[in-house]
């Protein structure tokens, strides 16, 4: 029955190129079964799965209450309803591209600047990631990816493109650096199977990592990329998600230092879903540096536009610099706490996480707490966490990643009540386990100690080689008596 459905369906449509089946995904579930509430359902399972960036609404509430007229259904905006309402063109507003350049540049510390003409927008960095794909491969060409990833890339990437990932992998012993071996191995691994490498995507920041690439790595990766002829896709949708310590690199900073690498090889994927915390407005940009790319993108994102309304709004917002700088440096504070506060608390547990400054998130390290170091052992103790410790954190496998145990901690989408809550919850865990451990530990050795004096005693009886020659069982007298 199920089958001959499908068969009225086209192959994208019954295939599940959309990813929705993996741990990932079950966490949402399990969350959405059972949310959490801190006054109707403080029993529930918190949501730590979810890359959103709450921390700062206070501010832009601030700043709609005190611009009214970016809203075009206000009284002092409804002058521009009608023109809003009726402009469709897949170029988008001027000022909402000169905005979206401005924002770039700034949220890169101004260190460089972007061409409202190359901005391309589309459906968040999900539609922008599609665009890109359909833009530079064919279905069966692929793209290097280092891992650990975002699990949506599978599906954004792949799924109605039918183009390949091709994971570059990276582990903890380097902390998860992208290395020329691993690029080199992976590229050869393509050839062999046949599969022509189109390009290499990175994400920096990284989402899951918390971490970003050291501007050494990333100057490698475009003489990587120039070298084999394969375009660089850079993610950079947590650029202004970077707190404290070194400063971010963005990869339009290392074109501009270096005039002879080929520049139309290289395209950025941006959005306003992390930086600003807008995913619901689906804001997202493909800015190229290749004029066929922009040209064709454009075209593509009549499939995707952002609502004029939308853009209307974010051009007044986003070209108000005052309120920029102060909401991207008060935003770095806030996550910078945030972050600061989780990891602190875990560490006084003995929990550790990879060393990090940037995204939402951060990468926690349970190795320690798998019965082995595989993945199935991974998947039993994140259902422990889900259904017990009821926390939705996102585990290492559904990122690619190579080494069973590491778990994405999302910590910004909560007040800081929820953040101690969930703290609370897994020191709870920890504690209870380690008194567990102690507990039997001490119980083994009480047997131990039990059964090594009782078998002692047996085999005093049983083996008089191995007696004390003080024994009376071992002196040649009782030897003789017997
Ligand atoms: C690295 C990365 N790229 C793209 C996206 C999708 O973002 P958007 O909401 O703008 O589609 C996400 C969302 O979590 C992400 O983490």
């Amino acid at each position: 029955m199920e089958n001959k459905a499908h068969n009225l369906l086209s192959k994208i449509a019954t295939n599940d190129g959309h990813g929705e089946n993996s741990p990932y995904f079950d966490g949402w579930k399990a969350y959405d079964a059972n949310p959490f509430h801190l006054k109707h359902n403080p029993g529930g399972v918190i949501q730590m799965g979810l890359a959103e960036n709450l921390l700062c609404f206070d501010l832009i509430q601030e700043w709609i209450e005190a611009n009214p007229s970016a809203s075009i259904c206000t009284p002092q905006g409804a002058v521009d309803f009608k023109e809003t309402a009726i402009f469709q063109d897949y170029h988008g507003l001027p000022e909402f591209r000169t905005a979206i350049a401005n924002f770039m540049s700034r949220v890169r510390g101004n260190r460089v600047k972007f061409d409202p003409n190359r901005v391309v927008m589309s459906g968040g960095a999900t539609g922008a990631h599609e665009t890109v794909a359909f833009c530079l491969a064919n279905p069966g060409e692929g793209f290097l990816v280092p891992t650990p990833y975002y699990p949506g890339f599978d599906r954004d990437l792949r799924w109605r493109t039918g183009v390949e990932l091709l994971p570059v992998v990276c582990e903890s012993s380097n902390n998860f650096k992208i290395t020329e071996e691993a690029l080199e191995t992976a590229y050869e691994k393509a050839k062999l199977a046949n599969i022509k490498v189109k390009g290499l995507l990175i994400t920096n920041p990284s989402n899951p990592l918390g971490t970003f690439l050291d501007k050494e790595t990333l100057k490698h990766l475009v003489s990587f990329v120039n070298d084999k002829n394969i375009h660089l896709v850079c993610d950079e949708i947590y650029a202004g998600t970077v707190t404290t310590g070194d400063q971010f690199v963005s990869i339009a900073e290392v074109l501009e230092e270096d005039p002879t690498c080929n520049r139309e090889l290289v395209h950025i994927v941006y959005s306003l879903s992390k930086d600003m915390g807008f995913p619901g407005f689906r804001v997202g940009i493909v800015y190229s540096y290749n004029d066929n790319v922009v040209n064709i993108a454009r075209k593509m994102s009549s499939f995707g536009l952002v609502s004029t309304q939308t853009q209307h709004m974010l051009a007044s917002m986003l070209l108000d610099n005052k309120f920029v700088d102060h909401f991207i440096s008060e935003s770095r504070v806030r996550l910078a706490h945030r972050h600061e506060m989780f990891t602190r608390g875990l560490a006084q547990v003995g929990i550790g996480s990879l060393e990090s400054n940037a995204g939402l998130f951060f990468w926690m390290d349970l190795r320690r707490f798998l019965k082995d170091p595989t993945f199935e052992s991974e998947m039993t103790f994140w259902r422990i966490i889900v259904n017990e410790i009821k926390l939705n954190v996102s585990p290492g496998s559904s990122f690619h990643c190579s080494e069973p145990g590491w778990f994405r901690v999302c910590f910004a989408n909560m007040d800081d009540e929820t953040t101690m809550i969930a703290l609370r919850r897994i020191k709870t865990y920890v504690l209870k386990n380690k008194m567990l451990e102690i507990k039997t530990k001490r119980q083994c050795w009480q047997n131990n100690l039990h059964l090594r004096l009782s078998s002692r005693r047996i085999d005093d009886i049983l083996t008089p080689h191995r007696m004390s020659p003080h024994s009376p069982l071992a002196s040649p007298l009782v030897r003789a008596q017997n």
